[in-house]
């Protein structure tokens, strides 16, 4: 790299519980994002944006919860330039020990004419007064001039300069609709060092979006000219596209070290377990050859391949499996394995299981291992995401019987078992079998629902292999998102909708009103 600034330490700023939850289908409840932001604090970013506190209730509440929990990392949360986005921002996110303010404020022309009609120094103005309020409130300001690669370059340069003298510590660039190129981006980085005074006091940061498959590129280029904070997401979730990968950029910074001489903080170990609980969280599955995380990332079918591997890894390996948290081998476990082995593969995972849960998960591992030879990481993973969901309870599947005849509607039938050992059977007709299983599930919880969407993907590789199950359904007038695994893809399904099931009962007695969403305006759950 031609040029460094001298400090070498990139922080990254993650956005998966903010832009990536915006991505339509990646909502999550409050549950979900505690267990993500703490997933994101042992990963060890360093700044979580958390959500944006005047979206919604939900909002505002995930965000004060997270910031309770003062899991380390700065908690950050995004407010627009107005009195009342900023206060909310600062109620939700000030329990955190270290906590951001960060304000936006579109400054390109097509958003200043069609969606703001706002002139060019009514919004310095307007980031000027947010960004002095902001301050104000809280030491560590961060403000972002929306769509700025496609601002006008010596404006954007007056926009970073008021908002450095208003007070903003840290100066975020997004590409906020993947519009330019990294050689672009670096033009407009390194213009912005030069014109900008003082511009060196505080921290430069990058925002891209990957509506033309480059953010991670575009990320590092503005890096090599200078950035020292990067806006990423897990498994690059976000509006449309998405937005930079945190894994790739994270491993790019790693693996090509000697070229940008620069470091983050982050335990690259944690990345897959990350991944993978983020995956499994949204229901938005990773193409198997996604870089880093995907399951062919360290996977080698070609026989020459296999054969430069077992004579050195690196003919074909530029990064190490366990650097990024997978283990070396996928096939480990069987029926002969025992519960230390169990446990030992589960903390390799990443999962922090107490007791009782890995008990019950090691129960289930053995009767998987009972129906399957080999048990894969996948599987362990799916087991584990399967036993949260069943553990909250009132109903558990304790049996499905399914018939069906070709011409004829499927008969189901369901026992489903509560914690006070109380079982209750039923039987129902359908036009198939998941049809049939849902409506003995139903008449056996009284929860009716809509299946909108049926998602199937394997949990690991193998004609026996689990399946995971993601349905999206609609009870009492709302949309919610349960997931279920097993080898057997319909009681996957009726897993996966009981799911649903126990969280409307639970809903409906603590006396939640239908139709008022306790998440973010776009949640669905
Ligand atoms: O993409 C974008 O411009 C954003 C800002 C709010 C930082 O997400
Ligand atoms: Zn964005």
């Amino acid at each position: 790299m031609s040029e460094t600034r001298a400090e070498n330490r990139i922080r990254i700023f993650d956005t998966t519980l903010r832009d990536g939850e915006q991505a339509p289908g990646c909502s999550m409840t409050i549950g979900e994002k505690l267990r993500v932001a703490k997933a994101l604090s042992e990963l060890k970013v360093d700044i979580i944006e958390a959500g944006f506190p005047a979206a919604s209730p939900g909002d505002f509440e995930s965000v004060k919860a997270i910031a309770e929990r003062n899991y380390g990392p700065i908690i950050c949360g995004l407010a627009r330039c107005n009195p009342a986005d900023i206060e909310k921002v600062h109620a939700a996110v000030k329990s955190a020990d270290r906590h951001r303010i960060h304000v936006f404020v579109a400054t390109s022309a097509i958003h200043r004419e069609h969606k703001l009609k706002m002139a060019k120094e009514e919004i310095i103005k307007s980031a000027v007064g947010a960004i002095r309020m902001a301050r104000e409130l809280c030491d560590d300001v961060e403000f972002s001039p929306e769509d700025a690669s496609r601002t006008e370059l010596s404006y954007l340069a007056e926009v970073v300069s008021a908002a450095i003298e208003a007070g903003a510590t840290t100066v975020n660039i997004p590409d906020t609709v993947g519009y330019t190129v990294p050689a672009e981006f670096d033009r407009l980085f390194r213009y912005l060092r030069e014109h900008v005074a003082r511009i060196d006091d505080i921290v430069l940061s990058v925002h891209c979006h990957d509506d033309l498959g480059m953010a991670v590129a575009k990320c590092l280029a503005a890096v090599g000219a200078g950035a020292r904070q990067v806006e990423c997401t897990i498994n690059g979730i976000g509006e449309r596209a998405g937005n930079c990968s945190l894994e790739e950029v994270v491993m790019a910074i790693k693996t090509r070290e000697e070229f940008f001489g620069l470091d983050t903080g982050v335990d690259s170990t944690k990345l897959y377990p990350t991944s993978r609980l983020v995956s499994n969280i949204t229901g938005m599955h990773l193409p198997r050859n996604k870089a880093i995380v995907g399951e062919n990332a360290f996977a080698h079918e070609a026989g020459i391949h296999q054969h430069g591997m077992l004579q050195h890894a690196s003919t074909y390996e530029i990064m190490r499996p366990e650097d990024v948290g997978l283990s070396k081998s996928s096939l480990v476990l069987g029926k002969h394995s025992g519960r230390h082995a169990f446990r030992d593969r589960v903390i390799e995972l990443g999962f922090d299981l107490d007791e009782f849960e890995t008990n019950r998960a090691f129960q289930e591992f053995k009767k998987l291992a009972d129906k399957k030879k080999d048990v894969y990481d996948g599987d362990i993973e799916a087991i584990i995401m399967n036993a949260g969901g069943a553990s909250s309870g009132p109903w558990t599947l304790q049996s499905l019987e399914v018939q069906t005849h070709t011409d004829q509607p499927a008969t189901a039938t369901v026992t489903l078992i509560n914690q006070d050992s109380e079982l209750v059977c039923e039987s129902a007709l359908g036009d198939g079998p998941i049809a049939a299983a849902v409506q003995a599930l139903e008449q056996a919880t009284g929860v009716d629902m809509i299946l909108k969407n049926f998602e199937l993907h394997s949990a690991s590789i193998g004609e026996d292999a689990q399946g995971e199950v993601t349905v999206s359904v609609e009870v009492d007038g709302m949309s919610f998102r349960g997931r279920g695994a097993s080898v057997d893809i319909v009681e996957a399904g009726c897993r996966a909708c009981l799911e649903v099931m126990n969280r409307t009962l639970r809903r409906r007695a603590r006396g939640d009103t239908p139709g008022i969403n306790t998440q973010s305006a776009h949640a669905t759950i």
